[in-house]
């Protein structure tokens, strides 16, 4: 080798040491922990405490074959418990970091195959197909999602951590004790949309909702205590008690001391 080539290759493996030394001996970026209260895009990050995370899934009656969707879901504690019960379970997150540390935090906690943490903000970021959803959002969010949420497929159990929906009532809440702060789960189950005429053997059934309440009449009784819960319907109509399940086009009741179910018909509907 010539002597201008030896000193060539002398300085590159000078140069490659001092950058594998300097390498090893720079310090070590710590790995990201979130801080509580740092800025988000439309709410702040602070975690659901433990025990009310348990809360909302016991309320929501999570099964393993639900698919759990947590609508900003900061350092993942949401999706992470739903998956230590065997269920599918998904976070929205806009914080790329927060994604990060969720998907090692899974990792870490075992259960990766059952989660999924997706960055995006959660107004643009479809969660249709969701059977529970999960929300710790300021009211004003909730607030904006409640179309989105009374479109899901009616069943679909929506629950928060403290922040109501709108001025649509819970169906169920629960609350811990003792607790300081972040205490209250709420749960609320998408109605099935049922406005409209219904052509029954019983005479014509009149509908009109608000969210899980029913009203309207039966023939020329009115309706009293009507509600929905999902798909399932029950009124009460004269001394008759009601109980039974809407699709689209189609009721099925069965009247209280009657064995036999009766069928009805939707024959007009509003807009939906
Ligand atoms: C109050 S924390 C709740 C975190 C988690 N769901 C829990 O209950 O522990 C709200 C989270 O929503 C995130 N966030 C705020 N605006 C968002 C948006 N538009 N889309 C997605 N995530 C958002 C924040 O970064 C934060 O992590």
């Amino acid at each position: 080798m010539h002597k201008s080539g030896s000193v060539r290759l002398t300085t590159a493996i000078a140069l490659f040491a001092t950058i594998v030394v300097s390498a090893a001996a720079a310090p070590q970026e710590p790995p990201y922990q979130p801080q509580l209260n740092q800025p988000g895009k439309d709410v702040q990050w602070v975690p659901t405490p433990p025990a009310l995370v348990q809360k909302m899934l016991d309320l929501a009656g999570l099964t393993r074959d639900d698919q759990l969707v947590d609508l900003g879901s900061g350092d993942g504690v949401l999706v992470i418990a739903a998956a230590r019960r065997g269920t599918r379970a998904r976070g929205i997150e806009y914080d790329a970091r927060l994604v990060d540390y969720s998907k090692r935090a899974a990792r870490e906690a075992g259960v990766e195959p059952l989660t999924r943490f997706v960055r995006g903000d959660i107004f643009k970021t479809d969660f249709s197909d969701a059977t529970v959803v999960t929300t710790f959002l300021l009211p004003s969010m909730n607030l904006q999602l409640l179309p989105r949420f009374l479109a899901m497929k009616p069943g679909t159990r929506i629950v928060a951590n403290t922040f109501a929906i709108g001025d649509w009532a819970p169906d169920a809440t629960a609350t811990i004790e003792p607790c300081e702060r972040w205490c209250t789960a709420m749960l609320w189950i998408v109605p099935a949309r049922v406005a409209g005429t219904w052509r029954t053997p019983k005479g014509l059934l009149v509908l009109t909702q608000k969210y899980q309440v029913v009203s309207g009449s039966l023939g020329d009784e009115p309706l009293l205590n009507g509600r929905l819960k999902g798909e399932e319907i029950s009124f009460t109509a004269g001394a008759t008690t009601y109980t039974g399940r809407v699709d689209d086009y189609r009721i099925r009741l069965r009247a209280s001391g009657d064995d036999k179910p009766m069928e009805g018909r939707l024959q007009a509907a509003p807009r939906r």
